[in-house]
């Protein structure tokens, strides 16, 4: 892929950088043989102008606001594919035919039950505690369940291991919220679709019947697919780390999680609703627009801004149609926080702070805004986030794994300490 290169002077000195061209998107220059020819490291904290592997999984335009999963537009699979249709694509890279999907369907509905003694876990945590605390716990754990999948070395090992995990998270998430509110776990219902199955395991009790609105599955799936891959973020960059030591997969998609979870990262929808609650009505928007600009304050608008979107988010684009037809369809359409919402983006968008840094509305600006429409509370948005993104996280796993080239990331740093000095007796300090 190196038909061009670049040239580096260091100390009078000439290296020659090989260019990787790729199929879209920015040049990379190839620098794995710079340490060893001019005894320099580059410096890159953030990794903000860092490519740490190739892949051919999905892609981003940052600057058009665009977003492929294995070239096709997220707009198209949001509104025409499904969630289980979306994790084939991802997980071996072209649409399936009716006989590949049926057999894909197949596979991971009769993975959606847990071990039985799996619920002993849960009761060993408070029933307050975040459910994505108890998710971290129960998936890390699967690896001292399902010891006959840990072999990463072994290809049909790691597709079992894959099927279990996208198979088995729906019904954690679930499990989760129950064991929070004091509910029994609900077992999933394989007759159901992934969607639907998921909202009977979170909200049917075995006092009544339950039925699924399939307007709301339909927005739930379309959630599902809208977070379920996004490049090198933090999360699947922790993954792929966590990976390249050789790990079991379910160690690293509980590494995952737990990144997952800040603020920052896919803890921003919690985050984000309860700034838009905390706003209350639209009056009180310029304040905190005035909060967000003022350097001194830490406060960020949550929901806004992204590493690599300077133009809209796609998702946040079909995330705001969705929120639109599930308020209307619950009859909250008047709903005052997505009124908030919507006058918090516009004013935003308008204001040169926000314009010259390109900060816009990002996945979870809108998210949120559903799901505690749909019935969840805030601290199930980043569980679902998770149980959305362990797709991708996995077919970057699995990615990396599969690569011949693949070797354990070990990056190195600007070392900044004290000079080499020796010890000092306690007697003469
Ligand atoms: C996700 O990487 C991914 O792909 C992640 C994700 C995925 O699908 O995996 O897309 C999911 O994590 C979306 C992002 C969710 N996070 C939030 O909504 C939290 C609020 N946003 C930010 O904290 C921030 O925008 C980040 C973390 C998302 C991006 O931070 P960067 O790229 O490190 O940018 P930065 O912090 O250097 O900000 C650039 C400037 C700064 O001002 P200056 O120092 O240059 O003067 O923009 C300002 C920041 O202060 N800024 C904001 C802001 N976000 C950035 N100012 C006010 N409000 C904000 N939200």
């Amino acid at each position: 892929m190196a038909d061009k290169s670049a040239k580096l002077r260091i100390n009078d000195q000439d290296y020659d950088l090989p260019i990787l061209s790729p199929t879209q998107g920015p040049d990379v220059l190839d620098i794995r043989k710079l340490y060893g020819q001019a005894d320099v490291f580059t410096y890159d904290p953030g990794f903000t102008s860092t490519a740490s592997c190739d892949s051919t999984i999905t892609f981003i335009d940052g600057d058009k606001g665009e977003l492929w999963y294995r070239g096709y537009p997220i707009e198209q699979l949001a509104g025409q594919s499904n969630y289980l249709e979306v994790c084939y694509l991802l997980l071996y890279g072209e649409l399936p035919s009716a006989e590949q999907m049926s057999d894909f369907e197949h596979r991971v509905t009769r993975h959606t039950m847990v071990h039985e003694q799996m619920h002993n876990f849960f009761r060993g945590f408070r029933r307050d505690a975040h459910p994505m605390a108890t998710m971290v716990g129960v998936i890390g754990a699967m690896s001292a369940f399902y010891h006959d999948s840990t072999d990463v070395a072994d290809p049909w090992q790691r597709e079992v291991a894959a099927i279990r995990l996208i198979a088995k998270m729906p019904t954690i998430a679930a499990m989760a919220y129950k064991y929070s509110i004091g509910q029994p776990f609900v077992y999933p219902d394989n007759e159901l679709d992934y969607a639907s199955n998921f909202l009977h395991m979170c909200f049917s009790v075995p006092a009544e019947k339950y039925t699924v609105d399939p307007a709301l599955a339909r927005a739930m799936d379309r959630i599902f697919t809208l977070h379920a891959d996004h490049e090198q973020n933090a999360s699947t960059s922790t993954v792929r780390l966590a990976g390249s030591s050789g790990a079991n997969p379910f160690a690293c998609i509980a590494a995952g999680i737990a990144c997952l979870w800040g603020p920052a990262h896919g803890g921003a929808n919690q985050a984000c609703l309860e700034m838009l609650r905390e706003i209350g009505t639209v009056d009180r928007i310029p304040e905190f627009i005035a909060r967000a600009k003022d350097k001194n304050d830490p406060f960020r608008l949550m929901g806004f801004g992204h590493r690599v979107y300077k133009n809209f988010d796609p998702r946040a684009n079909v995330m705001k149609e969705s929120a639109d037809e599930v308020l209307e369809l619950l009859g909250v359409g008047d709903n005052p926080t997505l009124q908030v919402a919507k006058e918090l983006e516009r004013i935003a968008l308008e204001d040169e702070y926000f314009v010259s840094k390109k900060l816009y509305p990002n996945v979870d600006f809108y998210s949120g805004i559903i799901l505690e429409a749909m019935g969840f509370p805030t601290s199930m948005f980043t569980p679902i986030f998770a149980l959305s993104r362990t797709v991708g996280w996995i077919a970057q796993w699995k990615e990396m794994i599969g690569d011949p080239q693949n070797k354990i990331g070990r990056p190195r740093q600007l070392y900044v300490g004290s000079e080499r000095r020796d010890y000092v007796d306690f007697s003469k300090r």
